[in-house]
């Protein structure tokens, strides 16, 4: 059976490297694996590839940048030849960004199934382009992988039928453990510097948090009270990146404790948050890889559709001002730490199961 795996943006790439493996181990499975280009740079995407060994992928469509409507549209374009061509019988997508949607509603239009992983995460918010990304591709997905037990609760909600919804785990919790084991059996030669002393790790892209002049001030200030107790790490998006030079706050950064650094791959970006004291993040798999590894994280938003790492987690939803992020930041001072235990099926075997129920169809 042929089936199409796809990726397109940094999330993704985690999220794919198990599937591929465990669908090349599998007789009854061809999976040929295409890479949309919606994220292109050598740090957000090729270096991905190689730290995590995906291979070159089959198919590269080359998308890149552009509005929402003009990338959507350039992926549903290119991804439409690829699924004439190779006729597969499913689609499998990943996680909540562009390419998900485009390529779920481009496959299921020339009546090829589709497997949504990740399904069934609603964070409620309708100005995140995520979420209707995540909405639309659970509407017309035929199989639901679902990571948290929220999700199968939203889906059921949304009048999903109960034999297409799976709770299967997570997949990009799979990536954290194999790359965990790879670093334990000393398998990564490089290291990369880190403080001696506690520090934080930072990660903000999201366009609410980073596209309005005064809110980005507003975040920076509080990172840069951060920074006068310890460390701050900062790996920096690329939108993040021009809007701190564009809006003029590079030497208010220059001059705290902060470390802008260009975006990490993922084994060197693992090293350096693995061991943080403190994770401040706006990303959606920050969120679960700090709860798997029990590190305080800091989830710098007014909402969250992994609600699982909040109930059983060690994310805290710390809001987007700066008073509510330093309310939370003086709690975790006086030793308040939040603690945690690993939600139910993050085993580092969702891949199997996935692939297991597509393989026996
Ligand atoms: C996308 C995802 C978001 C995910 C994020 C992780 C959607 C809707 N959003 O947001 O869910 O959390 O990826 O990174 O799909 N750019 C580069 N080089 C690149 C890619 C982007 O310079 O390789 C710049 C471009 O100026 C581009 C901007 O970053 O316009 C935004 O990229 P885009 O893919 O539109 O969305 P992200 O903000 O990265």
């Amino acid at each position: 059976m042929k089936v199409l795996l796809v990726a397109g943006a940094r999330p993704n790439f985690m999220k794919i490297a198990p599937l591929y493996r465990e669908a090349l181990a599998m007789r009854s499975i061809n999976c040929m694996l295409v890479h949309t280009g919606q994220h292109y740079d050598y740090e957000m995407s090729q270096a991905f590839f190689d730290d995590l060994q995906i291979p070159k992928p089959h198919y590269f469509l080359g998308a890149g940048s552009g509005s929402h409507a003009v990338q959507t549209a350039k992926i549903m374009t290119s991804f439409e030849e690829v699924c004439l061509k190779e006729r597969p019988r499913i689609a499998v997508v990943v996680g909540d960004v562009n390419s998900t949607l485009a390529c779920s509603i481009t496959a299921k239009k020339l009546l090829i199934d589709v497997a949504h992983v990740e399904a069934g995460l609603r964070s409620g918010d309708m100005s995140m382009p995520e979420e209707i990304n995540r909405i639309v591709t659970d509407s017309i997905s035929d199989y639901l992988f679902v990571t948290e037990k929220s999700g199968i609760e939203n889906l059921r909600n949304e009048g999903k039928s109960e034999d297409s919804i799976f709770f299967a785990g997570n997949v990009m919790i799979d990536t954290l453990y194999f790359q965990l084991r790879r670093l334990k059996d000393g398998a990564v030669p490089v290291g990369i510097p880190k403080p001696d002393r506690p520090y934080a790790v930072v990660t903000l892209h999201r366009p609410s948090n980073v596209d309005n002049r005064e809110k980005l001030r507003e975040l920076l200030l509080a990172l840069v009270k951060i920074s006068e107790d310890m460390p701050v790490i900062f790996p920096i998006h690329p939108r993040t990146s021009k809007n701190i030079e564009e809006f003029g706050f590079t030497e208010l950064i220059r001059r705290s404790d902060i470390s802008l650094i260009a975006p990490l791959s993922y084994m060197p970006f693992l090293m350096l948050w693995k061991d943080a004291a403190l994770v401040l993040t706006d990303s959606g798999g920050l969120q679960e890889e700090t709860t798997a590894l029990g590190i305080p994280c800091f989830t710098i938003r007014e909402n969250t559709e992994r609600p699982v790492t909040i109930t059983e987690g060690t994310n805290i939803l710390v809001g987007t001002d700066h008073d509510g992020i330093m309310a939370a930041y003086g709690r975790f001072t006086k030793g308040e730490i939040k603690g945690g235990r690993v939600p139910e099926l993050w085993d580092g075997k969702a891949a199997q199961r996935i692939m297991k129920v597509l393989g026996e169809r």
